[in-house]
């Protein structure tokens, strides 16, 4: 360990490295976020913190350093800060929205409980934190259309609750206390390594599954539900270069709108089909998840994150399925 620690403060110094704990190293973001910061910052400053029964496998844990972090303990986490000298922290933990509402008191406590334990080590230990919120931090009085930067946030469900307290947190840290906090409101994100789990935008994941394995589709949502969606590589590449960004171009943090589609069941489906021609898909509406998708944007407007720092998206609908049908092909061997 103390080797560890002394190199990386001669890097740190020399090359101005940072030493980077990703806390949800093995959910659906973290899987592929920990890979893509070791890419960039080196296998051995890019730390996968996990909770106990979701242990890090494969490259994840072969690459490079892992540590238990359950967001819910503190002293975990500032053990975690101090043993790998950390400087940057990617707050990942939380319960998707669905889910959430069936365990609202448990989507508190890692949200919100936990992001005060993270903020807390991150004060005292001058840390970096990014700790995203999502399109589910706006409810049904939001302006559905082109959703501003600054602009109504009242969800009704205890993810968006958390995701509005989670911006609050998070900048009042910033405002108070000084501490680096930036984030995004992540769209449903589209990919193909780790699946998420229980949230309201899954299904324009599974429907990639399905198509691939030559299933029929039972879509939860009904046709013309608008959502924002955004392919891996792009929400991976907007958390890094946000956390990178020049601060002083920064009017805002916590959290930027960021987008590149917006897509209803019935447009994702024809994507597909354009490649799986026998494709079908049949809609079964699960009425949670339907209630949900109409309290959210149909499509957010991301010019802040463009104008202060560069936002760019990459893929639209068709570039992501040709690259999601590929990746799923090999993946499954199909
Ligand atoms: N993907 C999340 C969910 O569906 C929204 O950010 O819960």
């Amino acid at each position: 360990m103390r080797a560890f620690k002394k190199r990386n403060s001669i890097n740190i110094s020399l090359f101005g490295m940072k030493n980077i704990l990703v806390i949800g190293a093995t959910g659906q973001i973290g899987s592929e976020l920990t890979m893509e910061l070791r890419k960039r910052y080196g296998n051995e400053h890019v730390v996968a913190g996990y909770i106990k029964g979701a242990e890090p496998k494969g490259e994840l844990k072969e690459t490079g350093p892992s540590v238990l972090a359950d967001v819910t303990d503190f002293d975990a986490i500032e053990t975690a800060v101090k043993t790998y000298n950390i400087d940057t922290i990617y707050n990942l933990a939380a319960l998707l929205s669905v889910v959430a509402e069936s365990k609202p008191r448990l989507a508190w406590k890692i949200g919100i409980d936990g992001l005060w334990n993270v903020l807390e080590v991150a004060r005292m230990h001058g840390c970096a934190v990014f700790t995203p919120s999502s399109i589910g931090s706006f409810g049904e009085n939001t302006p559905h259309v082109m959703t501003p930067q600054d602009t109504i946030q009242r969800p009704r469900t205890m993810y968006g609750v958390s995701k509005v307290t989670t911006e609050l947190l998070s900048d009042y840290y910033h405002t108070k206390y000084g501490v680096d906090t930036r984030a995004v409101r992540f769209p449903g994100i589209i990919s193909n390594v780790t699946p998420p789990g229980g949230g309201t935008t899954d299904y324009a994941v599974d429907i990639y599954y399905a198509a691939v394995r030559g299933e029929k589709f039972v879509c939860p949502l009904k046709e013309g539900t608008l959502m924002d969606m955004m392919y891996m590589p792009d929400a991976l590449n907007a958390a890094i270069t946000l956390m990178e960004a020049d601060p002083a171009g920064l009017k805002h943090r916590n959290a930027f709108n960021i987008a590149s589609m917006s897509f209803a069941p019935e447009t994702i489906y024809a994507a597909i089909k354009k490649y799986v021609p026998d494709f079908e898909m049949v809609y079964e509406v699960d009425p949670l998840k339907q209630s949900i998708a109409d309290s959210w944007p149909d499509c957010m407007d991301d010019s802040c994150a463009r104008e202060e720092w560069g936002w760019k998206p990459q893929y639209d609908l068709d570039s992501m399925t040709v690259d999601m049908l590929e990746k799923l092909r090999a993946k499954l061997n199909k």
